[in-house]
């Protein structure tokens, strides 16, 4: 594929092939042959083995896990790039690691989310594109562009093929998500409610509360990323305690760390459906109750549109 002013190029990392070569697929132009390999004391060496001048260049990399690892090896092509000559460089950052540390939670704590945006600036990109930010602000820890790319529409469309939308209830599984789930409940049109958790004393367990009605409906459950899946299967189990009849959890980044899959697979969802921005692991892929939709065509259009300086937000209408 060309760009306006020049040829396009993809360069992946090493987060996650198979979505790299799905979104060249998608593109029809073939990933930049380059190296990304350890020294013997696992420092990172980057080789960039075609010409990449006047190109307008996209590298593929999630910050997922091992995440310093990940970060570490973007930030190294990113100055490989910047150092042979390419017109711009966009990183494309389909899972932001450290996007939870997006504040100060107490005195003397770090903003991590500033410190990566701060990192991959400095290396020398010239804008990012990512999907699905923990908190859309997140854009504003860049100065430069940023293209915050959303998998609702996608979910959107799996959901109205699946379900009778007249019988579901969104539901956000914490207070922090609400806009995120009402977003989606808006879309199809259905009411939405809200598994509010509170510890009403210390030292006392925490009580999960249901506001909105989730009896006899099938409720699913809406939110950026399941990491350990605590927060998926208890809001499942207290949506179940209040009679819904089946909780689903449509999730964009299946971070899933430690036990999370035999978490979920033991768990009272009946279905997680996550995207692969994040290399789904071979468990994850196998998982009874797991399924994955792909964001590489999504992801493909929003880097042709980019490179024809074309629209991005209109993907989105
Ligand atoms: C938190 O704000 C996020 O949106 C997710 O709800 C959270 O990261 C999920 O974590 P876990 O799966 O470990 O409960």
């Amino acid at each position: 594929m060309a760009a306006k002013n020049g040829a396009i190029k993809l360069v992946a990392g090493n987060s996650n092939p198979q979505l790299a070569a799905a979104i060249a697929a998608h593109l029809g132009t073939p990933l930049a042959q380059a190296v990304v390999r350890r020294f013997a004391d696992m420092e990172i060496f980057v080789e960039i083995q075609e010409n990449v001048r006047g190109s307008d260049v996209f590298i593929l990399q999630s910050t997922s896990f091992p995440t310093n690892d990940h970060l570490m090896e973007l930030l190294i092509i990113t100055d490989a790039l910047r150092r042979s000559s390419a017109r711009r460089i966009t990183a494309v950052i389909p899972y932001f690691g450290y996007a939870r540390q997006d504040r100060k939670p107490g005195p003397r704590t770090p903003i991590s989310a500033k410190l990566v945006a701060n990192l991959i600036t400095t290396a020398g990109a010239d804008r990012v594109m990512t999907l699905d930010l923990h908190a859309g602000q997140i854009q504003g820890f860049f100065d430069i562009p940023t293209d915050n790319l959303y998998a609702s529409p996608m979910m959107v469309r799996d959901i109205k093929e699946r379900f009778d939308v007249g019988t579901v209830t969104i539901v956000s599984p914490d207070v922090g998500g609400v806009a995120r789930a009402r977003g989606l409940a808006k879309r199809i049109n259905a009411p939405l409610a809200i598994v509010d958790k509170r510890r009403e004393r210390a030292g006392e367990s925490e009580v999960m509360n249901v506001i909105g009605e989730v009896q006899g409906r099938i409720c699913i459950l809406v939110d950026d990323i399941v990491d350990s899946g605590g927060t998926l299967v208890n809001a499942a189990e207290a949506l179940i305690g209040q009679g819904a009849n089946d909780v689903h959890a449509y999730i964009t980044h299946g971070v899933l760390s430690g036990g999370a899959v035999a978490r979920i697979t033991g768990s009272k969802l009946k279905e997680l459906v996550i995207t692969d921005s994040i290399q789904p692991s071979e468990s994850a892929r196998g998982a009874r109750n797991i399924r994955v939709l792909s964001v590489a065509s999504l992801i493909g259009e929003a880097i042709g549109r980019t490179a024809a300086e074309e629209s991005v937000s209109s993907l989105f209408d």
